[in-house]
């Protein structure tokens, strides 16, 4: 049921803050006493052994359930130690990329049914890798043909675009990073930092959708645009993919996410003042280059529209001239979490105001069941 809402993306993207507790309910411990601060994942802990050993990770998906694995890839080889490789499913079945006994390799898919990745998971286990679901629906196809497996636990997502699933994604799999790093004496701070963050998490995003009407304003000002470009780098690369996939998908509008470290090798020549550009610059160890970048871009008078931390818009923007949505700051790692909020309301509003079919986006299904 819609509730109050007038589309279910709209109902899902509301929703966040719940199905982000429901997904790490029973899962994080606090700690105190005799409890250690940690993650308990039922579905993982006879494997996490295994898993460690491995001689690499990779990260099988397809769309935003690609995009989920990037913007935990980070995190998992800093935590773990291994390698992590990226490959959408159906890449991976074209060119039948070699995948060892020593893999392991980790299955993404909010409905569990997706063709491509439930072809790629048969011939990940022909090939003997220990196979990981990550999925939204239980006794789905991918759930039910993996070794073992984390459920994201967001509730039915009926919109075609993936909202809800996509921050519970990435919620597991930040605890599956840390269930991974347990062992590890080093980086005991770091996991304890973001636990805490982890907690906070519903109360921050509830925080981000505050932002609902500014979102609305600029996406009356951008709906007759041609086409939007989206620029981030690091745990926010997955931000400017993801984000400029809401905007093409449901408000069919070119749009394309590009990690800004390839600015100067071809993007920059599409520089102008028309052409509307979002650069995503939250605190993190990559946010100096990004202030290089928004200075770059504004040298060739691009119109840009930067998501910064809270604070930070005169650091960011010092000169003003760009259009600033700040965003509440938490552990790196998390920020993905919090900065596609904006691009999901955006996406949202520029799909209603251009008169589109938000929950059915033509030519799309909630599932892809065919290759
Ligand atoms: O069910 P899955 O997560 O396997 O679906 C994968 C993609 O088809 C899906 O994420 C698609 O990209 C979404 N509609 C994007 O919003």
């Amino acid at each position: 049921k819609k509730g109050n809402y007038d589309h279910y993306m709209q109902k899902e993207i509301h929703e966040q803050p719940d199905s982000l507790t429901t997904t790490m309910r029973g899962r994080l411990i606090r700690g105190g006493g005799d409890k250690v601060k940690g993650v308990l994942l039922g579905g993982l802990k006879d494997h996490l052994k295994t898993i460690r050993r491995s001689r690499r990770i990779l990260f099988i998906g397809c769309g935003t359930s690609y995009h989920a694995g990037l913007a935990t890839r980070a995190l998992v080889e800093e935590l773990s130690g291994v390698p992590v490789t990226m490959e959408l499913a159906s890449d991976l079945l074209d060119r039948q990329g070699p995948i060892y006994r020593e893999d392991t390799a980790f299955f993404v898919s909010q409905s569990g049914e997706t063709a491509d990745t439930l072809q790629a998971l048969e011939y990940a286990k022909a090939c003997g890798a220990l196979c990981v679901g990550v999925t939204n629906t239980v006794g789905s196809a991918i759930a039910r043909g993996t070794h073992c497996g984390v459920h994201i636990n967001a509730g039915c997502e009926i919109g075609v675009a993936s909202t809800k699933a996509y921050t519970s994604q990435i919620a597991a799999m930040t605890m599956m990073a840390l269930a991974l790093g347990e062992d590890t004496l080093s980086s005991r701070n770091r996991r304890e930092a973001i636990i805490d963050d982890l907690f906070n998490l519903p109360n921050m995003v509830e925080e981000v959708l505050k932002l609902d009407s500014d979102m609305k304003v600029l996406a009356q000002e951008l709906m007759d645009e041609q086409s939007l470009l989206v620029f981030g780098r690091g745990y926010n690369y997955a931000t400017a993919l993801e984000g400029a996939l809401k905007v093409k998908e449901v408000a069919l509008m070119h749009s394309e996410g590009i990690l800004a470290g390839e600015m100067k090798h071809g993007p920059l020549a599409l520089v102008d003042e028309t052409l509307p550009i979002i650069v995503i610059a939250t605190r993190d160890a990559t946010c100096s280059k990004q202030q290089s970048v928004i200075q770059q871009l504004q040298a060739r008078k691009g119109r840009l529209i930067v998501i910064c931390s809270k604070g930070d818009a005169n650091v960011m923007c010092p000169n003003g001239g760009c259009r600033v949505i700040e965003v509440p700051q938490l552990q790196d790692c998390l920020q993905p979490i919090i900065n596609i909020v904006p691009f999901q309301l955006l996406a949202y509003h520029l799909t209603v105001l251009r008169g589109f079919n938000v929950d059915q986006p033509r030519n799309l299904a909630k599932s892809v069941t065919t290759s």
